[in-house]
Parts: structure tokens; C-alpha cells; sequence
């Protein structure tokens, strides 16, 4: 009866030490991420807005933004630079951000914070879909 939530606990483990590590490359000097705006200064495309699921989101780690779609053909777009240090936004589950720094999630339909340590939201950009392509900023 012990054997099972006992493998769980070393697999969780792993993965957190996974996620730390990953977090770590993403904080290093020299990351630009880390020292980029938050938000773009131009417009920027992003792709087909059918591959941001309805009721979910998807991650644009590369742009630094995050787009959910809470209800069909409403887009919501933030910066996925997070509010606490600076680190780019790893993964995104449904609506739920994580940053792989600290640990800090936010709902990606409001910018708002579910875990700290950040504080504050992330800031939203404006995004529209133009020709089944979104764009952003
Ligand atoms: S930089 Fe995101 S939780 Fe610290």
C-alpha cells in the first residue's frame, strides 16, 4: 500500500528538480528575457489563433507573451515575463501559468496572481485575430 504514493513522491521530485534547472538557464545573465520589456513595443504576430484552445491558452515563450481564449473568438493576451523576478513563464496548464523560477502562478484569462511569490498581475496586450493569424501588441 506504501509502494505507490511513495514512487509518486520520487517521480514528483524529479520533476521539480527538472523545472528548477530549466528555471535556473532561464534566470542566467544573459538571458534576454529576463531583461526585455514585458511588454512588445510592436506589433508582433504570433500564428494561427486556432492554436490557442477555447477555455485554454497557449505559451509564445519566444515572444515572452501568453494568449488565452476564454470564450470562442476572445483573446486574451499578457506578458509572460513574470512580475517577481523577471523569468519567463515555462508552462501553461488550461489557465493556469507557472513561473519556473519561485513557483509563482497566474491565470492567464486575467493576469492575476493564484501564487506568489510576485505580487502583481501580469500585464495585459492588446491582441486581435486578423485573418486567422493573431497578433499582438
Ligand atoms: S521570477 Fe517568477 S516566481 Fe520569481
Amino acid at each position: 500500500m506504501s509502494q505507490p504514493p511513495a514512487r509518486r513522491t520520487v517521480l514528483r521530485g524529479a520533476a521539480l528538480a527538472g523545472a528548477a534547472g530549466f528555471g535556473l538557464a532561464a534566470c542566467s545573465p544573459g538571458d534576454s528575457g529576463a531583461n526585455a520589456s514585458a511588454v512588445p513595443d510592436q506589433p508582433v504576430e504570433l500564428g494561427a489563433a486556432a492554436e490557442v484552445p477555447v477555455g485554454g491558452a497557449k505559451l509564445y515563450r519566444e515572444d515572452r507573451l501568453v494568449v488565452s481564449q476564454p470564450a470562442k473568438g476572445t483573446y486574451k493576451c499578457f506578458s509572460a515575463k513574470c512580475t517577481h523576478a523577471g523569468c519567463i513563464l515555462s508552462e501553461v496548464e488550461k489557465k493556469e501559468g507557472s513561473c519556473p523560477c519561485h513557483g509563482s502562478r497566474f491565470d492567464v484569462t486575467t493576469g492575476k496572481v493564484l501564487q506568489g511569490p510576485a505580487a502583481d498581475p501580469l500585464p495585459e496586450v492588446p491582441v486581435k485575430a486578423k485573418n486567422g493569424k493573431l497578433i499582438a501588441g
